[in-house]
């Protein structure tokens, strides 16, 4: 361990004992594995557990404050909608958005971007132009735009990535060029946990007048995120992810953008005037938020901020970090397990595979051992083409864990091993 680290008291703790913040997650007390295992739960890439100060949030917004929003004559549904843009105040600063404007609410980070790819770029896009991805994104960053090619004649152009997961900078400039409509590229993979450097992203396309959209569903858990320093025209991040409620999620955009895009759905709070030969629409944000939208879970958002910003997000990247580097050194230990995803700059996420043992068997031994991991192609098969493999397992990271965790893993791995050569 480095001098850095062991100086760090809240590394030291998680060094040296069980990390005292797992308490503060009802569910490693309440969950009850069939051969009374303790949870260890190595899945918060797939989605975070809840703080209790979360699902107190969400309880006590239907139990003291539930009402519809922007609607009501009446001061529980004026009192409803104070919380609800409260929370869209407290995302724009999270993010370092220069306004709450500036922030759309959408079920998560999946139908963020597919608002991008309907009210952005569709209206503009031409038979030939061209939309650049990287080979390590998820589905959700592929699928909307791969929609899109087809419907419009464009080309869908994937940044390569290095053996070692690395994003391909040099590659990268070389396919930017006056086609290029949008770069969508995420800040890190949920599969190789690579962060991608996002601000040499941005210089480059907006050097040639090129708009990009970050895909940060698996950055913002263990990163400070700044959408003003990065440069970046469109942010998306769900709050699931980041110890929130499901089905809340964030689009940010910039104003002058986000004001030239037409809606992405029709309906209810999301108008000015309705007759049946015209519609006029409210400004962003409303525009893009048509119908009753998650108000608890938007509500309850907030409090998985607060739960974030009291640890201060360096803390927490750090955290990620010392865990990270804990469990790679720990993998040299088993090296006929290969790890997808060498990258130097990582998030807490680890992929791995052995030749003989299918990574689904993995999962299910380890899940007899109460250990919850994630198996399969982790909804990014381009990515799995790139490193020729059906799939891999998958650990990774959260504020609950420790190196406990990490020491039950790798000793349940042993077995299972064992079991299974
Ligand atoms: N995108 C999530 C994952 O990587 C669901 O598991």
């Amino acid at each position: 361990m480095s001098e850095e680290l062991s100086t760090n008291s809240y590394q030291s703790q998680l060094f040296s004992e069980r990390n005292a913040r797992k308490t503060d997650f009802p569910i490693f007390n309440n969950y009850k594995h069939r051969h009374g295992q303790p949870l260890i739960y190595l899945d918060s890439a797939a989605s975070a557990q809840k703080p209790a100060a979360v699902i107190s949030a969400l309880s006590d917004f239907y139990l003291n404050n539930y009402a519809n929003i922007h609607r009501g004559a009446y001061n529980l549904s004026a009192e409803a909608t104070d919380l609800f843009e409260a929370s869209r105040r407290k995302v724009a600063k999270f993010i370092g958005a220069h306004s709450e404007k500036e922030i759309v609410f959408t079920r998560g980070a999946t139908e963020a971007i597919n608002l991008v790819a309907h009210s952005y770029l569709a209206p503009k896009l031409q038979p030939a132009d061209e939309i650049l991805i990287s080979e390590m994104e998820h589905h959700a960053n592929i699928v909307p735009w791969r929609i899109l090619c087809d419907e419009t004649g464009a080309r869908l152009v994937t940044i390569p990535i290095t053996d070692e997961g690395v994003f391909d900078f040099a590659a990268f400039g070389k396919l930017l060029n006056n086609k290029t409509k949008l770069v969508a590229v995420t800040q890190a993979s949920n599969v190789l946990g690579t962060i991608t450097p996002l601000r040499q992203i941005v210089c480059s396309a907006h050097a040639l007048q090129i708009p990009v959209l970050i895909d940060g569903a698996q950055s913002t858990p263990h990163l400070p995120v700044n959408v003003i320093e990065s440069g970046c025209d469109f942010f998306v991040f769900s709050g699931h992810k980041i110890y929130g409620p499901t089905g809340t999620g964030v689009l940010y955009g910039k104003s002058k953008l986000l004001s030239e895009m037409i809606p992405y759905q029709g309906g209810g709070d999301m108008i000015t005037e309705v007759t049946f030969k015209k519609v006029t629409f409210q400004p962003p944000p409303q525009r893009f938020e048509a119908g009753t939208p998650d108000i608890a879970g938007v509500v309850a958002l907030s409090s998985a901020i607060d739960y974030l910003e009291e640890i201060g997000m360096e803390e927490v990247h750090a955290l990620d970090r010392a865990l990270l580097d804990y469990a790679m050194e720990k993998f040299g230990e088993f090296p006929d397990f290969r790890i997808i995803g060498q990258a130097p700059h990582k998030v807490g996420v680890i992929s791995f595979c052995h030749d003989n043992i299918h990574a689904h068997d993995i999962g299910t031994l380890l899940n007899e051992f109460g250990i919850a991991i994630r198996t399969g192609h982790h909804c990014a098969q381009p990515l799995m083409q790139r490193f020729s493999v059906p799939g891999t397992a998958r650990i990774s990271f959260g504020l609950y864990n420790d190196i406990t965790d990490i020491d039950c893993f790798f000793k349940a791995l042993a077995k299972v091993k064992k079991f299974l050569s």
